[in-house]
């Protein structure tokens, strides 16, 4: 839906559903929210979600439910091996990507594993225009490298362009003749590139850089986890596109790769993963690693009923009002955050809004965890669990030194169809007294260090007693009961 026009007001982005089932929300004192922080070790990861507000850690499994999408749980057909519910869904993934050979797994990382599994040898290369944690993690296990080949404006923070995700042609052809296609285990484009903002790839960029690969006989793959907002993005800002329906894009784009694999805690709104092959063969071959790993070739991991949900969810994909509603939201949050000169990734894409902690808290040096500090600080102000990407979220140099991240951010994911726009506004409110308060904002250290994805479980504690100043600051304005 192109904005709903507005006679007497600025228009604002619309909820294209109404609200059935709800769920309670608490909204803690901020003297308690101090407390649980505490309690979790000043890591949002280790919060129980029922002392959040708002839950804005990711868009990954907590994407509401349509009714539709409910109701088609009740007819699932419970089956070890032959579920009727595999073959519709199997038969709905076709009739969009034209592609009928679906591996089913349990979730996104499942299908990287599997991919990676299959085509990554030590010494190998995988092209990607961006990383994801998973999907790296997966290549490089196997002795492989990823190359990021994103066109180096994607990494500028603030900026107009329309398309951050695109990748770099000249470095790609300079990649291949550098590796040799044959150390080339495949080409992989993410839509809706997560960890640089959600930021879309043009179909333009992902045809050019397709046809590069298949003129060197390199297997092309689309990670399409967030290829929802990265089809709303390619109608509204491709001019050549803006006539073609949600469907043909998604065609046409398919069409692009030999193959094509999501997470569908993020495509199709629901929990669970597949991987489209092209290749008959190739499909067969890979069939070994899902009775493997991940369950019968009819589910997978999943369960059916929520198979059943996504082959909905999946229609629901291919509905323009339905992926709007995403991405005008954080536009309009990040617009909102950007006139108030508070730094933001600009344009907004898919996923969540994106602070720039590094210029946020300027004042707190990477060692002591700039995004990881105003993460705690927004939970603590406002009760809004974000997820911090940055310096936290590295590994130590082998010396021991803090390897520090390029970006420093915190990310507010916008999960699918859950906050309605007044939510979307209190956020706004907060983020903004934050920013007016962000000299009061200390930093971090750890007290419990785990070696692998410390962000996950590690603790730590504030440097100095900030958080208790900071809640008392917040208490003066906003009250005791908030
Ligand atoms: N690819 C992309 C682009 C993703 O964003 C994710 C997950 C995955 C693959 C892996 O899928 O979680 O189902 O195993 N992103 C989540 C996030 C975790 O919070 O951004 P998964």
């Amino acid at each position: 839906m192109p904005e709903i026009k507005f006679c007497h007001r600025n228009p604002v982005p619309m909820e294209m559903h109404k609200v059935k089932i709800v769920q309670k929300l608490t909204l803690l004192p901020a003297a308690e929210r101090l407390k649980k922080m505490e309690e979790a070790g000043f890591n949002t990861f280790l919060l129980h979600n029922g002392d959040i507000f708002m839950d804005m850690l990711t868009d990954s499994g907590v994407n509401a439910m349509s009714d539709n999408m409910q109701a088609a749980m009740l007819r699932a057909d419970d089956a070890y091996a032959g579920s009727e519910t595999f073959y519709r869904m199997r038969d709905k993934l076709e009739e969009i990507f034209g592609i009928g050979n679906l591996l089913p797994a349990h979730q996104g990382r499942a299908c990287e594993h599997i991919i990676a599994q299959h085509f990554v040898k030590p010494g190998n290369v995988v092209i990607m225009n961006y990383h994801f944690t998973t999907s790296k993690a997966h290549v490089t296990r196997l002795g492989g490298r990823v190359e990021e080949l994103v066109k180096d404006e994607g990494l500028i923070t603030r900026s107009t362009l329309p398309f951050k995700g695109d990748i770099d042609l000249d470095k790609v052809k300079a990649c291949i003749e550098k590796e040799g296609a044959e150390n080339i285990a495949y080409l992989r484009l993410e839509a809706g590139t997560n960890l640089i903002g959600g930021q879309p790839i043009s179909y333009e960029n992902m045809k050019a850089a397709t046809d590069l690969a298949k003129q060197h006989g390199i297997m092309t793959l689309l990670d399409a986890s967030l290829l929802q907002d990265n089809l709303y993005f390619i109608k509204t800002r491709e001019e050549s596109m803006k006539d073609k329906s949600i469907r043909e894009i998604t065609r046409m784009i398919a069409d692009l790769f030999d193959m094509i694999y999501f997470s569908a805690r993020k495509f199709g709104f629901g929990r669970g993963g597949g991987i489209l092959v092209r290749d008959e063969a190739v499909f067969h071959e890979m069939e070994d690693y899902i009775t493997m790993f991940e369950g019968f070739l009819t589910y997978g991991g999943m369960s059916v009923k929520e198979m059943e949900a996504l082959i909905v969810g999946f229609d629901e994909t291919m509905d323009f009002d339905v992926i709007s509603q995403g991405p005008q939201f954080i536009a309009h949050c990040v617009k909102e955050l950007d006139a108030m000169d508070i730094p933001v990734v600009t344009p907004g894409g898919g996923l969540g809004a994106h602070i720039n902690a590094r210029e946020f808290v300027s004042h707190i040096k990477s060692e002591e965890y700039p995004a990881g500090s105003l993460t705690a600080a927004l939970y603590l102000c406002g009760g809004i669990r974000g997820m911090e990407r940055g310096t936290l979220s590295e590994e130590r140099n082998p010396d021991g030194s803090e390897r520090i991240a390029s970006v420093e951010m915190v990310r507010l994911a916008f999960p699918r169809r859950v906050f309605t726009l007044s939510q979307t506004e209190y956020v706004i409110d907060r983020v903004k007294w934050l920013y007016d308060h962000r000299e009061m904002i200390g930093g971090l250290r750890f007290v419990h260090e785990p070696k692998t994805l410390r962000f996950f479980t590690g603790r730590l504690e504030p440097v100095s007693d900030w958080p208790q100043k900071l809640v008392a600051e917040y208490i003066k304005d906003f009250g005791e009961d908030q």
